[in-house]
């Protein structure tokens, strides 16, 4: 079964008798990992009860487009933008009809204007008003203005006559759903990251750490949710918020960050070690803070474990990216990082121009050769990392 994990989805429910049918949709939906939110039209709610809707999305349904207090939690424009995808099923010919025609007179048509996301309608009507000339051309329509049309089929009806204009079964609407994010570049993955800088105590107040912001490896996270992946990173401590849809785990040193990553790695299709992890850590942690009654003092400091590494050395392991900040022979040391931290993939980056920067450049080196990323936005440069990284995934049935 498709995975559908972190997909919003919008299902627009019309007055038919099919409306019952999409309990089952519904569940279809989250069991696969969507999150459903409903939109119900007057006449769908004689059909199907909101509270059904409710109870198996685990959301409040929206029915009104007036509604102050619906208003306030999420307005119409938020849930337009909310959506991945607004699938209207059944959608009634007086629905078709209304879509055609652009208009906005109730919450399912406003939102149906208002959102960028794709939009697909399921018909369900009785034969007779499939054929009619009026809902051929309200279909034509919707269909030049981009809509994915699922159905109707054919068969027998609720009115007893037969032919086209039953819903397609909820299972063959889920597949149908499903192909439209089939096409994803990590459609299916999921994606393990470290990111931003450790702290490595030296007693309860002080420690050792880096420059790192973090805004590399939470670019590339938000990117990979963008780009259909089950999305995780492990996070030294930054400040920033965590990306929508990723799932952020907070530590602190290094051993916690090696510990995190082990936890998580047995089901990651890609690790990407984004993190500056500190090379070395205080060989000990005082308990109490030390007092500056010296005029120097010395740190013996100890190697702290190499996180990227110890993933390569899995057997099965993901595909395994590094970063490499260098201050100088970019390309010549990162080649060499590569190839002794047995990496799939690296990119390699001036540190001076890498660190708490919004901008960035890169060269992505592999066994294959070398390839130049232009100095971008930290987001507009992880979309293109993601792209380098999905072509050398193995396919799967969820990606191919
Ligand atoms: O050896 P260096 O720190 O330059 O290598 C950088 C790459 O190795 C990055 O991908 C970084 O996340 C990873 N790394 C790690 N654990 C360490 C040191 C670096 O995972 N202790």
């Amino acid at each position: 079964m498709p995975t559908l994990t972190n997909k919003r989805i919008l299902l627009g429910i019309t007055g038919g008798i099919a409306a019952y049918k999409c309990a089952e949709l519904s569940r279809l939906f989250t069991r696969a990992g969507a999150e459903v939110r409903v939109v119900m039209t007057r006449a769908a709610q004689e059909f199907v009860t909101p509270l059904t809707m409710q109870a198996l999305t685990g959301n409040r349904v929206h029915m009104e487009l007036l509604d102050f207090e619906a208003e306030a939690a999420m307005g119409h424009i938020e849930l337009a933008r909310w959506a991945d995808l607004v699938l209207v099923a059944p959608a009634s010919a007086d629905f078709l009809a209304r879509a055609a025609h652009g208009r906005a007179d109730d919450l399912l048509s406003t939102l149906m204007l208002a959102t960028a996301a794709p939009i697909a309608v399921a018909p369900a009507m009785n034969q007779g008003m499939w054929s009619d000339p009026g809902t051929q051309q309200n279909l034509a329509e919707v269909r030049r203005r981009g809509y994915h049309v699922f159905g109707p089929a054919e068969g027998d009806q609720a009115c007893g006559d037969f032919g086209p204009g039953r819903m397609v079964e909820p299972a063959g609407l889920f597949a149908s759903c499903a192909e439209l994010f089939a096409g994803e570049p990590l459609a299916g993955r999921h994606l393990l990251l470290t990111g931003g800088p450790t702290r490595e105590a030296i007693d309860p107040v002080r420690f050792l750490s880096n420059h790192s912001s973090g805004k590399m490896a939470h670019a590339l996270a938000a990117e990979g949710v963008a780009a259909g992946a089950r999305v995780t990173l492990i996070s030294g401590p930054v400040a920033l918020p965590a990306p929508d849809r990723v799932t952020r785990i907070d530590v602190v040193s290094a051993k916690e960050m090696l510990a995190a990553t082990m936890q998580r790695i047995a089901d990651a299709d890609v690790f990407i070690g984004v993190a500056a992890v500190a090379d070395y850590r205080p060989a000990n942690t005082t308990p109490e803070k030390i007092k500056k009654d010296d005029e120097s003092m010395n740190i013996e400091l100890v190697r702290n474990p190499d996180i990227i590494s110890a993933v390569a050395r899995l057997d099965p392991r993901p595909l395994v990216v590094g970063f490499a900040a260098e201050t100088g022979n970019v390309a010549a040391n990162g080649r060499e990082k590569l190839e002794r931290k047995k990496l799939d993939l690296l990119f390699a980056n001036h540190a001076a121009e890498t660190f708490n920067s919004e901008e960035v450049a890169a060269t992505a080196i592999s066994a294959d050769g070398e390839f130049e990323i232009p100095r971008a936005r930290k987001e507009a440069v992880a979309r293109k990392m993601l792209k380098l990284i999905a072509d050398r995934l193995p396919a799967t049935e969820n990606s191919s």
